[in-house]
């Protein structure tokens, strides 16, 4: 492992944004209250297909409190993104506003406004809707496919080389519909000051919703800003703007009052987005040696009436191993079931589930050590973009990971492990994740009051974002955290990148650091440029910036300026400058490179088969994510990322009914997910190796990657401990009772 220089680049370093929220004073979106301020509330769809007959909303209209009932006759114009459009949202706003028809259970039909929660909660219950019904189909399974998979990627002759393998693997993995719980719920509230809007929302990209909502309500972007200073997580599912912002938004300009709209839990299962059912047959082909010779990855997944969306699960397929003839195929099926979205590490997450669990049926049909596999297969370069690795360190992940976790002292046959009168089962699988850096500004600035700040407009979902850009700037400065204010969460501020692919970290990094080279730049023109200055006159290129002091380079800094004097003398309030990040397609230091991020997960459950007990009682997790800016919120990152791939292997699952099609789990006490009790011993080890490509501090940002390959771990472990093979997530007490060992 490497070593980095003493600084606070590296360091753990608690949340500078810890205390507003311990003690309540950080705003989340629905803390957001001003005069005259109306609720709104929903009225979703209780069928699944079909039409609206009847929309009655005479009744709601005449109940105490009630200012305004939308829907789709008299809800105006909501107009479409343009296809192709980088930031289009998805179909659910046409969905539930451009006609009568029905397409999920929960599509919004309309909404409610009144004085209070309560009189816009009971008038909404009043509203009156019939509908003409349709079968629905929301049916799980997705065998009923017939199409034809579209090609993702291809290399060699797979057919050839999979017809003459030595050994073979065909096996099929199903993953179920997942909903994003993040503990905020969506909420809006939409304050108008004659055209112009203000959305205090929670979004993981207040530049993109800013974009979308203008579009949306007709109006030109420099009319709408957005304001999201605090999230209470997110998952992807809250990348892009879903239809109650806009329905809000309308509602308050119509009213010409503040609006606030939070969803409900139950309504975070059918109107926010989920991650679809996805169901992927993999084929490997081996020698007996345990060298790959052909691979296919075809999946299938869920989408709604009037989306495209593809889970893209075979996106780490092409580059994680080395292997000569390669298909990676795709297609969607289409139920009655809202827009899917993005969620936590989307495509490499189910897809890794499947390859990887894949390969440790390959190795035990090889009676190889699955570690093993995967060293023998380790690929030298990206043989689907043939380019070089900028930075790959997977080899050195299992073994870093088989040392912590004692790998070498599992025995290969099923049911040999005991402790404590449980069996014990070992599994493990590698894990990867895209890198990029996206284009973005960042203005730092000098304070005249002794301070120093930095302004992006990105967000921090949750994840330290706050913290790591202050550490930045001290590094950057040497001045104290307490005297650095870091600014996100407004459209208004320059461009930052969403909060999605684990890249924020990566990319606004470079940017911040460039404005405060920039901003440091010009103090110390300006010393030179000022009379009164003890540096006035002096030639720039003599003097430097120490822990918030200009000084000649032959002096110590007590000896120089204090840049708040120097900002004084010179009757400045702030000096700025802009730092931008170069996209890394665009930087000839990257552009040439594969660059990802990865990994590998070592699990140990622990069975008790005569009361049908399974437990996920260990993982060592090591990632290789190029340099940790802040190791404690790195770290949280990745053991949150590993609880939620518990969640995965063994809880959660979305469950349609099928004669309504609502989501009949659809709250917190029904949709099952990994709680403390449910936690592992969790250790988290971080190679720590700077990526070149990735700029000044060489950090790929972590997350996502830490729940790639755990439920693939987890089921290996689960074969292991009991004999059953599980591909169909999550791993039920069903599945485990055909297990043939009765007894720890
Ligand atoms: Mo993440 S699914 O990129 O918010």
């Amino acid at each position: 492992m490497s070593t980095t220089p003493a600084s606070i680049i590296g360091t753990a370093t608690p949340r500078i944004d810890g205390p507003l929220k311990t003690t309540g004073a950080a705003a989340y979106a629905a803390d957001f209250h001003f005069e005259r301020m109306a609720h709104a509330v929903p009225v979703v769809a209780l069928i699944a297909n079909g039409k609206i007959r009847k929309l009655d909303t005479s009744t709601a209209e005449r109940m105490p409190g009630v200012l305004l009932v939308l829907h789709h006759d008299n809800i105006g114009p909501l107009y479409r993104t343009a296809p192709g459009d980088d930031n289009a949202t998805n179909s659910e706003v046409r969905s539930a506003f451009e006609d009568e028809v029905i397409r999920h259970w929960g599509q919004h039909v309309a909404v409610v406004v009144a004085e209070t929660l309560e009189m816009a909660t009971a008038a909404a219950a009043a509203v009156h809707v019939e509908y003409d019904p349709q079968p629905a189909n929301v049916r799980a399974s997705l065998d009923d496919f017939k199409g034809k998979h579209k090609s993702v990627s291809e290399r060699g002759d797979f057919d050839g080389a999979f017809s003459d393998a030595q050994v073979k693997i065909d096996a099929t993995y199903i993953t179920p519909i997942e909903t994003h719980n993040p503990i905020e719920l969506h909420a809006s509230v939409a304050v108008w000051d004659g055209d112009h809007v203000t959305l205090y929302e929670t979004t993981q990209g207040v530049v993109n919703h800013r974009v979308v909502m203008a579009q949306t309500l007709g109006l030109p972007v420099e009319n709408v800003r957005v304001v999201s200073r605090f999230l209470g997580s997110g998952f992807g599912g809250k990348l892009f703007p879903w239809p109650h912002t806009a329905m809000n938004a309308v509602a308050a300009r119509k009213l010409g009052r503040p609006v606030k709209l939070s969803l409900n839990r139950r309504m975070m299962f059918s109107s926010v987005g989920y991650r679809p059912r996805t169901e992927q047959r993999i084929k490997l082909g081996a020698t007996k040696e345990g060298k790959l010779v052909a691979l296919r990855h075809e999946y299938l997944n869920v989408t709604s009436q009037l989306d495209d969306f593809d889970e893209g699960c075979g996106e780490a397929t092409p580059y994680l191993y080395s292997v000569a003839n390669l298909e990676v195929a795709s297609a969607l099926v289409r139920r009655n079931v809202g827009a899917p979205m993005y969620m936590r590490g989307p495509g490499a997450v189910p897809g890794l589930y499947a390859l990887e669990a894949g390969m440790n049926e390959l190795a035990d049909e090889l009676k190889i050590d699955p570690l093993k596999l995967r060293l023998i297969n380790d690929a030298e370069k990206d043989e689907d973009k043939k380019l070089p690795f900028s930075s790959r360190h997977f080899r050195e992940c299992f073994e870093v990971g088989a040392k912590k976790f004692g790998w070498e002292k599992r025995t290969s046959s099923i049911g040999s492990m005991r402790r404590d009168g449980k069996l014990l089962g070992w599994g493990l699988a590698g894990a990867s994740w895209v890198a990029l850096r996206l284009p973005c500004t960042a203005t730092v600035e000098f304070h005249s009051n002794d301070r120093v700040s930095v302004r992006c407009g990105t967000q921090d979902i949750g994840t330290g974002t706050y913290t790591i850009f202050a550490q930045v700037l001290h590094e950057k400065t040497g001045i104290p955290l307490d005297r650095i204010d870091v600014i996100l969460g407004d459209s208004a501020l320059p461009d930052g990148p969403m909060s999605g692919g684990s890249m924020v970290t990566g990319s606004v990094l470079n940017a911040i650091a460039a404005g405060a080279d920039a901003a440091t730049k010009r103090l110390v023109q300006l010393a030179t440029a000022t009379e009164g200055s003890a540096m006035h006159e002096a030639k720039a290129e003599d003097l430097v910036f120490t822990a918030g002091r200009i000084h000649k380079k032959d002096q110590v800094p007590a000896d120089g300026v204090a840049f708040a004097d120097l900002l004084h003398l010179a009757r400045l309030n702030g000096l700025s400058a802009e730092g931008k990040t170069q996209p890394s397609w665009e930087d000839p230091k990257a552009k040439g490179f594969s660059l990802h991020s990865y990994g590998a997960q070592f699990v140990e459950v622990e069975w008790e088969p005569e009361i049908a007990r399974l437990r996920v009682s260990r993982v060592v997790t090591v990632i290789d994510a190029g340099r940790i800016i802040n190791p404690k919120a790195a770290a949280n990152q990745v053991s949150g990322a590993v609880v939620m791939g518990v969640g995965m292997g063994l809880l959660e699952e979305t469950v349609h009914d099928q004669r309504t099609g609502q989501p009949i789990n659809g709250s917190m006490a029904d949709y099952l997910m990994a709680t403390c009790a449910d936690s592992p011993d969790i250790d988290v080890t971080f190679l720590n190796y700077p990526d070149p490509a990735m700029g000044e501090y060489g950090a790929r940002g972590v997350g996502e990657i830490g729940l790639a390959g755990v439920a693939a771990a987890i089921t290996a472990a689960v074969y292991h401990a009991t004999g059953v093979r599980v591909r169909e997530l999550p791993v039920r007490i069903e599945h485990l009772l055909q297990s043939k060992i009765l007894e720890a």
